[in-house]
């Protein structure tokens, strides 16, 4: 062959590859709404920036009349490429060819990325749209999976590893995105589930939809596996681009610097008022969040799973934060089984990843009951109170109201390694409410007493006095200082100006043995 020919033979190899599992396919993908996958990869990816790697790879499989059913690129599409300016690996799974089921071939391009993403320090994104397993390849597809599942262990906590499922992913395939620190699904068109609706209908009799069984709305409000439910696709795309800029490329790194313009000493007077005078009013804790972060954006994770706790990503002077925060206007702000699970992972992502977190708490305890209790709630509420204490990251602690019990000692204390804790004048630090803590000291008074209710209500206000206030914390120096809630920002911004360059570590170990 002659050069010339040469090069024709590369333009021809492409063009074939760029067609997937041919234009048929692809109409069916536009039709229903959907991207193929090199369209998702340039929808996420700034221009021009995308490197394809072996897109020239086919499967080795010989059964089931495999040999004639080859595509160049083998369902999938991997490669480097950059997203506002930062470098990431990222993978798009081709439902043209074969639904994108993972073959032996399919795995090794996945860890491929993954590999140079470990290496090179560089955050992985997956883009999920599979079949699953390749059922002609049998256990060549198991052992790929498994091969990546090993590989998302590896990298967790050491890069960024954020998954969008953008169709199908059932059976073990859902447990690659599972491993990962974030899913992000679309609503109608994605599911994820072990066991899909035939086979809950053949061993339960079970009517259910894909939709219910594993649909988007369902993994963000009620299983809490995933952590956006998109709109569209264009949706999940922005979201995930919108996510990586708040965190840092891998675990040496701290996030990226942002310019701010937003006053660092802005005052929010509107804070002064938030409280309101009935300790049982609700307010919402978002109105504090966005008050007082950077040009009030608040990057929201898990909006609708758990809401009694709020957690996401936002700035301080344009430097990420992680907020963690009880929500009053949920439940009161109870912590249970859910909102453990979900402070606690948020808590343990910062962590690895350099990114301080600030707490606003009011929370009045955790919720009793014997559906919590059946459920674990103690070895749930033990992963909060485990990852607070285990983290190294730069810590702040704002206490707007409650702090009663446990929930007092969990919600990031001064005693599990906080740096600066801080509480408004309305912070109630104490045991316990006031009406519960009377009933149990002064039972017998109430009873002797001529009027009972008189009685207990004097020693209510008696209790409310003494305990439920920051002061008695403040005078042992649990609470560095009371401030006035308009001052907030100025002040989490100067906390953690002076803890920026905190060294802290943990004994040496193995690893710790988290409550799971
Ligand atoms: C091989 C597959 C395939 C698979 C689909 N195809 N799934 N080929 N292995 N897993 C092929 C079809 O034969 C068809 O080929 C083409 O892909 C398109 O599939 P359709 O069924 O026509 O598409 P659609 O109607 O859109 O339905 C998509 C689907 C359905 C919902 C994904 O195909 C499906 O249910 N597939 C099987 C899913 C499944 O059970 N997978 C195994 C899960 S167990 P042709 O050439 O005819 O067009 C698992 C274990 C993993 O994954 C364990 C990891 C630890």
């Amino acid at each position: 062959m002659s050069t010339r020919e040469k090069l024709e033979e590369l333009k021809q190899k492409r063009a074939l590859s760029l067609q997937g599992g041919g234009q048929a396919r692809i109409d069916k993908m536009h039709a229903a709404g959907k991207k193929t996958a090199r369209e998702r990869i340039a929808a996420m990816v700034d221009p021009g920036s995308f490197e394809e790697y072996d897109a020239f790879k086919l499967h080795r499989c010989h059964n089931f009349g495999m040999e004639k059913n080859k595509f160049l690129g083998d369902g999938i599409v991997t490669g480097s490429a950059r997203i506002n300016g930062r470098p990431v690996y990222i993978y798009a799974q081709d439902f043209t060819v074969l639904a994108g089921s993972l073959s032996g071939t399919l795995a090794e391009k996945i860890c491929k990325i993954m590999d140079l993403g470990m290496k090179n320090g560089v955050p992985v994104i997956g883009l999920n749209d599979s079949g699953g397993a390749r059922i002609q390849e049998g256990i060549e597809a198991l052992a790929g999976y498994t091969e990546i599942f090993t590989r998302n262990v590896l990298s967790s906590g050491v890069i960024p590893q954020i998954s969008g499922i953008f169709g199908p992913c059932a059976g073990g395939a859902v447990y690659s995105p599972a491993l990962t620190d974030f899913i992000v699904m679309v609503k109608e068109q994605s599911y994820m589930f072990l066991t899909g609706p035939k086979v809950v209908k053949t061993v339960l009799h079970e009517d259910i939809s894909t939709e219910a069984l594993g649909g988007a709305v369902m993994h963000t409000t009620t299983s809490g596996v995933t952590d956006y439910a998109a709109e569209d696709e264009d949706d999940a795309i922005r979201y995930i681009k919108e996510l990586l800029s708040y965190l840092p490329q891998n675990n040496l790194e701290n996030p990226p610097d942002t310019p701010c313009d937003d006053p660092i000493n802005r005052p929010a007077p509107e804070l002064n008022d938030i409280i309101p005078d009935n300790p049982n009013a609700a307010y919402d804790i978002k109105k504090v969040i966005t008050a007082t972060v950077d040009n009030g954006i608040f990057f929201e994770i898990k909006k609708n799973f758990a809401p009694n706790i709020v957690i996401g990503f936002a700035r301080y002077n344009g430097k990420s934060v992680g907020i963690v925060a009880n929500q009053p206007a949920y439940y009161a702000g109870v912590l249970d089984i859910n909102s453990s699970d979900k402070g606690a992972r948020f808590v343990r992502f910062c962590d690895c990843f350099n990114i301080p977190i600030i707490t606003f708490v009011d929370v009045p305890g955790f919720l009793p009951g014997s559906a919590q209790e059946f459920g674990g709630v103690i070895r749930h509420g033990a992963k909060l109170l485990y990852a607070y204490a285990e983290s190294t990251i730069p810590k702040v602690t704002v206490i707007t109201r409650k702090a009663y019990g446990g929930a007092y000692c969990v919600m990031s204390s001064k005693h599990l390694r906080t740096d600066i804790n801080y509480s408004w004048p309305t912070g109630e630090i104490a045991v316990m409410g006031s009406k519960g803590a009377v009933e149990v000291l002064y039972a017998k008074g109430a009873k002797e007493a001529g009027d009972a209710q008189a009685f207990l209500a004097e020693k209510e206000a008696e209790y409310n006095t003494n305990f439920s206030n920051p002061y008695c914390a403040a005078e042992r120096g649990y609470i560095d200082a009371v401030i006035e809630p308009a001052e907030t920002r100025a002040r989490i911004i100067n906390a953690l100006e002076s803890i920026r360059g905190k060294r802290d570590t943990l004994p040496m170990k193995k690893h710790g043995n988290i409550p799971l």
